[in-house]
């Protein structure tokens, strides 16, 4: 055996981090041993780590330039044997003029082998001796010792910093837990008892920590209904979770709608469900709220449409109306009382009176109707409304009248309240045939916010109640109560306009109407109408009807449109004695008016075609001849602002069609006010 040559100069190569161990190492002293045992002047210890090849002890060379040995490692690692290969080898593979190497496996427990101990020589050698080829393998043997000595002691620092981590991640999850905001409870998978809970759910539920865990969950769980048909839950699994509406009980037995996010866990070793629990109380109602809200706007706007729809028709057959009434009227006068001819007229009078009716509830729900809103005092409409409701509605049915104290005046049209009213009343005694009690009561009511309700806007308003004691409405007849045509009555006993009229006239007046109703038990309208600005209220005032009236002997402008209507209007004037002049438009008007005729009083159409509208022509007529009296007459109103509110303008409106004693009696009226 010779000594290790030294070291021949080679360029230095840049030593890479994490380099091996070379002597003072285990691996080390292994391969300074090999060398020894063969008198080499290079060995290196190698363990293979995939895609490289990881010198871990070296002799005579630079841990950085050992890789160059790759080839023999390799060969070691592949055959697992001792290479001898003692001869002459000229492979140029080998680096540093090697020409002799001998090489033994690193082996593991299980006979794997992970690298190898490798010895060169630049000198060609014609064999290797047994001892010193069993002495080699020895080495190797010590080096897979020392590397399983390696890997067991990085295993135990693997597990320290495990643990070290494991700890860390309960300690974020422990306080992510309690501090959590949300209710959450951890029960067991099969016993289902709580096995933790964090302060939310128990202040949520109303436990200390030492009742709540351990409870099972039925004692905080209502069972639904119908059990059966819950879903079951999920088999419990890695990454498996379900949501679950349910109804929960706190420890005061209130329960409350729950919201329940359950996720599968593993706590305390044993399958578990951690669940995040939300009150949803608050959310459920809201959404009730927004349902409901959607339902009753729906309803509005369906009842505005058909009410589009109905105006137009209905405003046709005023006109109508008003010519065959005053043409029946006229005729009336030529034929003697109890004459066959008077009877027939009579009868046709009936019939387009009843037609008017209908007309006049249709444009009330289609809101056109002219309105003619007066302050009123609401009691003593109604007071003189119960003496004769409560002679006409029937024997088996009492009523009864409760007005509230210090009532605010309604702005609104008595006669029209009157037919509201009224059509309640009728409504309340046909839902009660074996008899009751229909209360009609008034009170003040201020609304702040119209939360829920579209119709209602915040204001002031007089409440005028009708209760009775009769059959009550189911949902789908209160859902279609108000639809003009919608009735549950037999052919000819309702026209189901009723509450139409009710509806539109609470609406064209400002104000609103809701109806509450319990099936078997009775049924209230509330009917919400607007407070009038002013305190002093007028006496209502209903035309006079079916009379000739009043006549005269001024002389008066008649502005309407429709021929048919006009010429009515000129023959009853004419008729009461008065002098008339006629126009067609507003702009015949004008040039009537600038001319030299007198003119004590103009009676014009409210709506008429051609520019002028009646209240413009008012205006322009007032700057011509001031002091000039104006009557309007319209069976239609744009809306409820046309004619604008006032103190007389309900006065100076006559609504069609309007019978001759009327009209009669308000021109007298117009005339004989003063100044
Ligand atoms: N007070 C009430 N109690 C029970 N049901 C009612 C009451 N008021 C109205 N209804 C129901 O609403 C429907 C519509 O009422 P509405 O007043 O619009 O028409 P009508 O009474 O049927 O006919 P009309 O009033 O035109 O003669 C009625 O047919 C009835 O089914
Ligand atoms: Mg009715």
């Amino acid at each position: 055996m010779t000594e290790p040559e030294a070291e021949p100069a080679r360029p230095a190569l840049p030593r890479p981090p994490g380099a091996a161990a070379t002597s003072g190492s285990v691996h080390g002293d292994i391969a300074m041993l090999a060398a020894r045992l063969f008198a080499a002047p290079m060995s290196l210890v190698a363990i293979a780590a995939p895609p490289r090849l990881q010198v871990v002890g070296v002799c005579g060379l630079a841990a950085d330039e050992a890789g160059c040995a790759e080839v023999l490692v390799e060969t070691a690692v592949r055959d697992a044997t001792v290479v001898w290969d003692a001869g002459v080898d000229d492979r140029p593979v080998l680096p540093w003029g090697v020409r002799f190497h001998v090489t033994a496996p690193i082996l593991s427990p299980d006979g794997r082998a992970l690298g190898a101990v490798c010895v060169m020589d630049r000198t060609p050698r014609l064999g290797v001796s047994e001892p010193q080829a069993g002495a080699l393998q020895a080495l190797a043997r010590l080096a897979g010792a020392e590397l399983e000595r390696q890997r067991q002691a990085a295993d135990v620092t693997a597990h320290v910093q495990t643990e070290a981590q494991l700890r860390e991640r309960e300690a974020s999850f422990r306080y992510l837990f309690d501090q959590n905001p949300n209710p959450m409870v951890v029960c067991a998978v099969r016993s289902f008892r709580v096995l933790a809970a964090n302060e939310a759910a128990l202040r949520l539920y109303g436990y200390t920590r030492e009742a709540f865990v351990g409870l099972s969950v039925d004692n905080i769980r209502v069972p639904p209904p119908d059990a059966a048909a819950r879903p079951p839950l999920p088999a419990h699994g890695p990454g498996v979770s379900f949501v679950r509406v349910a109804t929960h009980r706190r420890r005061s037995g209130a329960t409350f709608p729950a919201d329940i996010r359950a996720s599968a866990i593993v706590f305390g070793g044993r399958p578990a469900w951690l669940t995040v629990v939300r009150d949803i109380t608050d959310q459920q109602r809201a959404q009730a709220q927004l349902a409901e809200a959607e339902a009753k706007l729906r309803q509005s706007q369906k009842l505005e449409a058909i009410g589009h729809l109905t105006g137009g028709i209905a405003h046709d057959f005023n006109n109508l109306l008003t010519v065959i009434l005053g043409n029946v009227e006229l005729l009336q006068e030529s034929q003697p009382p109890d004459s066959a001819g008077a009877e027939l007229l009579a009868v046709v009078a009936r019939a387009a009176e009843r037609g008017a009716d209908l007309t006049s509830q249709l444009l009330s729900f289609a809101r056109r109707q002219a309105l003619a809103p007066h302050q009123v005092d609401v009691n003593a409409l109604l007071h003189k409304m119960h003496a004769l409701l409560a002679r006409s509605i029937g024997e088996h049915i009492v009523t009864a009248f409760a007005p509230g104290a210090d009532l605010w005046p309604a702005l609104i049209d008595p006669a029209q309240l009157e037919t509201a009213v009224l059509n309640l009343v009728v409504n309340a005694r046909d839902a009660m045939p074996d008899g009751g009690t229909i209360t009609v009561s008034t009170r003040n009511v201020s609304i702040d916010s119209a939360a829920g309700q579209p119709d209602a806007a915040p204001g002031d308003y007089v409440l005028v109640t009708v209760a009775d004691t009769g059959t009550g409405m189911t949902a789908d007849v209160l859902g279609r109560a108000f639809d003009p045509f919608f009735t549950t009555k037999e052919p000819g006993k309702g026209s189901g306009l009723g509450l139409s009229m009710v509806y539109g006239f609470a609406r064209q007046s400002g104000g609103h109407v809701r109806i509450e109703s319990v099936p078997g038990a009775g049924t209230r309208v509330l009917l919400h109408l607007p407070r009038a600005a002013h305190e002093k209220p007028q006496a209502p005032d209903p035309g006079e009807r079916g009379t000739r009236g009043p006549g005269g002997h001024e002389s008066i402008l008649v502005v309407e449109d429709d021929a048919r209507v006009r010429a009515i209007v000129e023959a009853h004037l004419r008729g009461l004695g008065y002098h008339v002049l006629v126009a067609g438009n507003g702009i015949e008007a004008l040039d009537i008016l600038m001319g030299p005729a007198r003119i004590d009083l103009m009676l014009s159409d409210m709506v008429m075609p051609g520019g002028l509208t009646g209240l413009q022509l008012s205006e322009q007529a007032l700057r011509i001849r001031p002091g000039l009296r104006v009557l309007f007459a319209s069976g239609y109103s744009q809306d409820a602002l046309e004619p604008p509110h006032g103190q007389d303008d309900g006065k100076r409106l006559l609504r069609k069609p309007y019978r001759r004693g009327e009209l009669a009696a308000r021109i007298r009226e117009l005339l004989d006010a003063p100044g």
